[in-house]
């Protein structure tokens, strides 16, 4: 089944970071957050308190479409991001996953071709049923300005957490892997590359109207492996997306890609790229030639608040204004982040 949201649909037409990615000039950048669900916010903890644990919360439509709308309704953001997480798709491949608290994510790590056959793409569908509904529930939530972006990590930033076996500091296995049997690692990513597609497809059929990949370790490989490891899989899937889904609209957030991000926005077939704070205004402005930019306020000056967090995100603004632009953070909100700081970043973007 093809899903279109170009043409004229007029509910899809009027958010405006639909308009953005679709690259229309408009006169205030939307905002939304990476990660604006979440433990900085009292009633996300109130409800996070409910669940048995965290896959089981994502798991719960009721309760990932609470979670994704909190932020929503607290700050009146452009748009809602799905309540998941990117290591969804892991536990629906098989890879044991869970999230202990105070250290984040913790998988059995898989580290050879043999380690391969624990998982299976048989199951995504059905184990992200769950999701699909939350998503369904949440398109008939939400007021038509604003949009609701669905999402996956890049195949490479899954792989991170599936071969350490969690965070890394220095990602020696999964690199050493990736070296010593290029052929062997390559399946697992071509599996995750596969799985992630189909993910994101359902989640556009189930009422997504954009998506994000969140590349978050993209910026730990020397060129020729961000080449085949980030950049080959990032085309596949956004090929196979497009090709399901013509006109759906792909953000990709290749964190720290520093130099490489001209390729990755060349290369890939994204509509925008997610910038991190590091990224300099004259590449920024570049990069905003060939696709959208989404960023790049520092997450920590969101936390800091004040004038130093508003006079940078109105320099954002302004340095940016030429061309298609949502405004973001480098990287997520951090979990001490006073939420009246999002506030008073609103008023500094959209003016007082
Ligand atoms: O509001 C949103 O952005 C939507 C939900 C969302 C979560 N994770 C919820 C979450 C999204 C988009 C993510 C993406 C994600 N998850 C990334 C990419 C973005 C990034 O930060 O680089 C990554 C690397 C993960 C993996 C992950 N999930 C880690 C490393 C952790 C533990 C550390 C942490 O930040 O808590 C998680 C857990 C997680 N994912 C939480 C939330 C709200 C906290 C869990 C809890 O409430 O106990």
């Amino acid at each position: 089944m093809n899903v279109s949201v170009s043409g004229p649909d007029a509910e899809q037409a009027e958010a405006p970071l639909l308009k953005v990615l679709a690259g229309e000039r408009v006169d205030l950048p939307p905002v939304w957050l990476m990660r604006q669900a979440g433990r900085y916010l009292p009633e996300y903890r109130e409800l996070r308190s409910k669940a048995r644990n965290f896959l089981d919360f994502c798991y719960t439509p009721e309760m990932a479409i609470e979670a994704t709308m909190q932020p929503i309704r607290r700050f009146g953001l452009d748009a809602a991001i799905l309540f998941s997480d990117i290591l969804v798709i892991a536990d629906a491949l098989g890879a044991e996953v869970s999230f202990v608290e105070g250290t984040g994510p913790v998988l059995t790590p898989i580290r050879d071709a043999a380690g391969l056959k624990a998982l299976s793409k048989a199951r995504v569908a059905e184990h992200c049923a769950p999701v699909y509904e939350a998503i369904r529930g949440l398109r008939s939530t939400l007021p038509d300005a604003v949009a609701l972006i669905g999402f996956a990590g890049g195949p490479w930033t899954v792989a991170t957490y599936m071969v350490e076996g969690g965070s890394s500091r220095d990602f020696a296995e999964i690199k050493r892997w990736m070296w010593s049997d290029p052929d062997g690692f390559g399946r697992l990513i071509d599996l995750l590359a596969e799985a992630t597609a189909d993910h994101l497809i359902g989640q556009v059929k189930a009422g997504a109207q954009c998506l994000q990949l969140f590349e978050s370790w993209a910026g730990v490989l020397p060129e020729p492996e961000f080449e085949r490891w980030v950049i080959g899989p990032t085309r596949r899937i956004v090929t196979r997306v497009r090709e399901a889904c013509p006109g759906v609209p792909m953000i990709g957030f290749a964190r720290a890609a520093g130099a490489m991000m001209d390729r990755y926005a060349d290369a890939t077939g994204v509509q925008g790229v997610g910038l991190d704070a590091m990224v300099p205004a004259e590449q920024a402005q570049r990069l905003q030639k060939r696709v959208a930019v989404q960023g790049n306020l520092d997450p920590i000056l969101l936390l800091t608040g004040g004038q130093a967090m508003a006079g940078r995100a109105r320099e954002i603004v302004t340095t940016l204004r030429e061309g298609p632009h949502v405004f973001n953070l480098g990287h997520g909100v951090l979990p001490p982040t006073p939420p009246e700081h999002v506030e008073q970043l609103l008023v500094a973007v959209r003016g007082g």
